[in-house]
Parts: structure tokens; C-alpha cells; sequence
């Protein structure tokens, strides 16, 4: 089984070439793994997963028996951890019965449950608790971030990354567009969806609280094929709560019109035809 490298005993991001078992990952998530119903998820899975190894990357814990992921969605992310730890035991909580089928579809050797994160605690406390791309559709993050903290054992992590790429371009668009007079009194659920609080909140939240902290952003170039690509990736997710807002398939076709013409101006192709889609992330990891 392939381990992390150690620099200076911080171990190196996973490198997915060297993982003997994250190939087999991969092939099963990119290749084999049919087309759920939120197939734009899946469709857009590398990049998505890239998140969840770089932050199991850098997780310095050894041996953690008891392993939980919150919002585990299609198992994705579960299937990060099992590759990293494979004697552990593993469960993947998600609120989504659709995602919970495609996570015990595709992968056997986990415990999933249907669960809300909001109101969950663990049975006993837990070596590490990962959570990638899922708290932030979560409210109330000053009582929860430490409710979760008092979950994990002593000398166990809680290990969390959230989208914090709600400055770029394509949010102020989703923003700017769904305050159209038609139907802007629609959209306070959509506005209020997604949890945006800075680093330096979980800073604070964490450092008394914590052995150790530590603390990072990344902001990934995602190269995309099309403008239109960009939106599929946000279809999958953030861009959610703004389309359910609407009342029907033919607002959301002009929303998604005005979107579609300003992401092309926002994100203008390179030379090779490619369009580079920054999306930042980040990431924090406390030790108990
Ligand atoms: C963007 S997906 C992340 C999936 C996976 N962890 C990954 O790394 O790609 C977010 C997941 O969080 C789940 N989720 C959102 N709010 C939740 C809640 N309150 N309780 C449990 N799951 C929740 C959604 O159902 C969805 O499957």
C-alpha cells in the first residue's frame, strides 16, 4: 500500500500516480462509476477529488481506527480515506439517499448512513473526522466547527475543506444575475445557501481549542473545455440553490443565459483553446 512521503516530517501531497490503490480509485471513479443522477458531480469527480487527497495528504496521523466523512456524497472522498487507511473503520454520512446509493454501489467496504451533520454526534469519539466539500451547506459554524472538534478523540483531527471561492467572477455573476427584478424576491434561500465565512474565523474558532492547527488555502487552475463546461461544474453544486429558486424550466433558462454570456466574458479561452477556471479552497486540520 503506498504511504505518503514525509519532507521534514510533514508528509507531501499524495501524488495519484505513485498510489497503487488510488489508480484503481481513480479508474473506478472516471471510468467505471455510471453516470448517477447528479452526473454533473461525477462528471467533474477529478477535480472534486483532488481537494479531498491533497487535504488526506495532510493528515498526520498514523494509524486512526475510527474514521468518519460527513457529506461523504457518491463516496468519493470515503474512498480517499480507505485507500490511505485501509485497516480502518470507515463510515460515510451523507442526508442525500440518491448519494448514499452511489456510494454503496461503488464502493463495499464502508458503513454508510443517511444522516443530517447538523444535529449528528458520534457514537465514540471518532480518530479523525474528514469532511470535504459539505460543511459549507451546513448553518451555524461558530456552535458546529467545535461541536465537531469535541467529537474526535485525543490526539485524533478533525480534517475539513470548504469552497472559498465566493469572490470570483462566476459568484458575483450568479449574485448579480439572480437579482433580476423578475425574480429576485425568490431568491433569499438561494443568497443564504451556502456557508462564507473567512479563514481567520476558523482561526479563531479553532486555535484555543486545538493541540495543534493548521491552516491553508489553495486556489486550483482548473482547466476546463468551454465557458460552458464552468457552468456545468457549478450546475452540479453552488449554482443549485439559484436554479431550484426559480419557478420554472424557462426562467431558468434566461438565468442561465445571462450566466452563460457573462462567464464567456469573464473566463476568455487561452491559446489552446482551454479556459482556466480558478476555483480557491480551504482547508483547515485540528489536532485534539
Ligand atoms: C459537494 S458534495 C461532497 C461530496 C464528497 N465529500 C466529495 O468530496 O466530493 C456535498 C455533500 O454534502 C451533503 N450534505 C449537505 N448538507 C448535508 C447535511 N446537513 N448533512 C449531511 N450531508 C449533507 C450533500 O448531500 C452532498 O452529498
Amino acid at each position: 500500500m503506498g504511504r505518503a512521503r514525509r519532507l521534514n516530517g510533514i508528509p507531501a501531497r499524495f501524488d495519484l500516480s505513485n498510489w497503487e490503490m488510488l489508480v484503481s480509485l481513480k479508474e473506478l471513479l472516471f471510468n467505471a462509476m455510471p453516470l448517477w443522477d447528479a452526473n454533473l458531480y461525477l462528471r467533474f469527480g477529478q477535480e472534486r477529488t483532488q481537494a479531498a487527497l491533497d487535504l488526506a495528504g495532510h493528515i498526520e496521523l498514523d494509524r486512526p481506527r475510527r474514521i468518519v466523512d460527513l457529506g461523504c456524497g457518491p463516496g468519493n472522498s470515503t474512498a480517499v480515506l480507505r485507500a490511505r487507511w485501509p485497516e480502518a473503520e470507515i463510515t460515510g454520512l451523507d442526508r442525500s439517499p440518491e448519494m448514499l446509493a452511489e456510494a454503496r454501489r461503488a464502493w463495499h467496504d464502508c458503513r454508510w448512513i443517511e444522516g443530517d451533520i447538523a444535529n449528528w454526534s458520534a457514537a465514540e469519539p471518532c480518530d479523525l473526522l474528514f469532511s470535504n466539500a459539505a460543511l459549507q451547506w451546513v448553518h451555524g459554524h461558530a456552535l458546529l466547527i467545535p461541536h465537531l472538534l469535541e467529537q474526535v478523540a485525543p490526539g485524533g483531527a478533525l480534517a475539513v475543506q470548504v469552497p472559498m471561492h465566493f469572490d470570483s467572477p462566476l459568484h458575483r455573476r450568479m449574485r448579480e444575475f439572480a437579482l433580476d427584478a423578475r425574480w429576485r424576491e425568490r431568491m433569499g434561500p438561494a443568497f443564504n445557501a451556502l456557508v462564507r465565512e473567512r479563514p481567520e474565523f476558523y482561526y479563531d474558532l479553532l486555535a484555543p481549542r486545538s493541540a495543534r492547527l493548521r491552516i491553508w488555502e489553495t486556489e486550483y487552475m482548473q482547466p476546463m473545455d468551454s465557458p460552458a463546461a464552468i457552468l456545468d461544474f457549478i450546475r452540479g453544486t453552488g449554482l443549485r440553490p439559484y436554479l431550484e429558486a426559480l419557478a420554472d424550466d424557462t426562467e431558468r433558462a434566461l438565468y442561465l443565459e445571462l450566466l452563460a454570456d457573462a462567464v464567456a466574458h469573464d473566463y476568455p479561452p487561452r491559446p489552446n483553446g482551454k479556459v482556466l477556471f480558478p476555483f480557491r479552497r480551504l482547508f483547515f486540520i485540528a489536532y485534539r
